[in-house]
C-alpha cells in the first residue's frame, strides 16, 4: 500500500496527543481544577481510539505497522486559557495533516484509504469545533472570575461532559 508511511506517521501522531492530552490534564488537575483534568484524560483515550483505528486499517490493508517512540508533549501551558488554545491549534494541526493524506490518496488513486480517511475528516471537524468552544468558554470564565464561580461550575460541568459535539452532518431540519 503506497500510503503505509503517511498511514504509520499518523498513528505515531494520534498517540502524540494523546500523550499531550495527557500531560495538559496532570498540569490542569495540579492547577485545582479536576474537572477540566477529568475531561482531558477522557479525551487521551479518545486519541489513542483514532491510533487503534489507523493501526488496524494498516494491517487489514496487508501493508506493515510501525511503532515507534512517542515525541515528547510540549511544556506545559501558562494558563488554562492557554492550555485551550494550545488544544485547538493542535487539532487543527491535526486536521492540515489527515488533509495531506486525503490528497496523497486522491493522487495515488487508493480509494479505499480516501473512503477510510473520511472518518477523520469529520472527526476533525468535531474536535475543532469542541476545542473552539471550550476555549470560548474558558475565556468567558476567566473574564467574569474576579466576582463570580464561573471558572469553578465550568470546571465541574467538564466533569460530566460529553466527549463528542453534535456533528453538523448529522442534523436534520426535525433536529438541528
Ligand atoms: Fe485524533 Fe484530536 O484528533
Amino acid at each position: 500500500m503506497a500510503l503505509a508511511a503517511a498511514l504509520n506517521a499518523q498513528m505515531t501522531k494520534e498517540a502524540h496527543a494523546a500523550q499531550i492530552y495527557l500531560s495538559y490534564g496532570a498540569w490542569v488537575a495540579s492547577q485545582g481544577l479536576g474537572g477540566t483534568a477529568n475531561f482531558l484524560f477522557r479525551h487521551a483515550q479518545e486519541e489513542r481510539n483514532h491510533m487503534t483505528k489507523i493501526l488496524e486499517y494498516i494491517l487489514q490493508r496487508g501493508a506493515e505497522v510501525k511503532v515507534i517512540a512517542i515525541p515528547a508533549p510540549p511544556k506545559n501551558p501558562t494558563s488554562v486559557i492557554d492550555c485551550f488554545e494550545k488544544v485547538f491549534q493542535h487539532e487543527v494541526d491535526n486536521t492540515n495533516e489527515i488533509y495531506k493524506i486525503v490528497k496523497m490518496s486522491f493522487e495515488e488513486e487508493d480509494w479505499a484509504t480516501w473512503n477510510f480517511m473520511q472518518w477523520f475528516v469529520k472527526e476533525q471537524v468535531e474536535e475543532e469545533a469542541l476545542a473552539l468552544s471550550l476555549l470560548d468558554k474558558m475565556k468567558i470564565a476567566d473574564a467574569e472570575k474576579k466576582n463570580s464561580n464561573a471558572l469553578y461550575s465550568l470546571d465541574r460541568d467538564l466533569e460530566k461532559a460529553p466527549d463528542d459535539i453534535k456533528s453538523a452532518e448529522d442534523a436534520t431540519a426535525e433536529n438541528p
